[in-house]
């Protein structure tokens, strides 16, 4: 019989890399917010569905964005990972968080949320569905359309990774994902 060297936890969150992103809100009346989020990702592709998770308590940005229904997801590179750490750890509650690093915000097309201009790619998104649970609310929003900075794109107007430079968050440490292993469908090709 094998030996499988396996040490059996109990259930965690222990998925990674996870990206970490800058979710803006923002209702009429108040001053945008940011939060770092890594409970993101895709969930449907056509239509485009993603969706954030956000604690209610402690959390500026579950209001804004549960009275609001929108926000925008701005990717940010490598570059920006002190700036991503610091909106994770102070609240709008009591910072004015574009104020306080410097971000730019930028009006959107579709939603009342700003772009961050410094963030490489932006998605805008209308919330469709709330789901509930147990620490966090998972907003599931179509995404309405998506931005990228022209210095990013490459001659063909494609997204260059190269230029967008992104990052990983593992166990807890911000890590870069510099080098190609592959691209889709490269282990059929010789
Ligand atoms: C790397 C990182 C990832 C985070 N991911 C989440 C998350 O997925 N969901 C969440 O509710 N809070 C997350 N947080 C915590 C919030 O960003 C943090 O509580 C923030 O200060 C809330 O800001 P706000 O009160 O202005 O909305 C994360 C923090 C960091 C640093």
């Amino acid at each position: 019989m094998a030996i499988i060297n396996k040490v059996t936890v109990g259930p965690s969150t222990v998925l990674f890399p996870v990206p970490t992103v800058l979710v803006t809100s923002g209702l009429a009346g108040s001053n945008p917010n940011i939060i770092t989020i890594a409970w993101t990702g895709v969930m449907n592709s056509e239509p485009p569905v993603v969706y954030v998770g956000v604690r209610p308590e402690g959390r500026h940005s579950h209001r804004l964005i549960k009275e609001s229904g929108e926000y925008v997801i701005n990717i940010p590179s490598a570059a920006q990972a002190r700036v991503v750490d610091y909106c994770g750890t102070v609240s709008g509650r009591h910072v004015d968080k574009f104020k306080e690093t410097g971000l730019t915000p930028v009006p959107a097309s579709h939603v009342k949320a700003p772009l961050i201009a410094e963030c490489p790619v932006n998605l805008e998104c209308k919330v469709r569905q709330v789901v509930s649970l147990g620490s966090h609310d998972v907003f599931i929003a179509d995404v309405l359309a998506v931005h990228y900075s022209e210095s990013v794109l490459n001659e063909k107007g494609r997204p260059d990774l190269d230029k967008i430079k992104p990052y990983g968050y593992c166990l807890n440490e911000y890590r870069l994902m510099s080098d190609k292993l592959g691209s889709f469908g490269y282990s059929r090709k010789e």
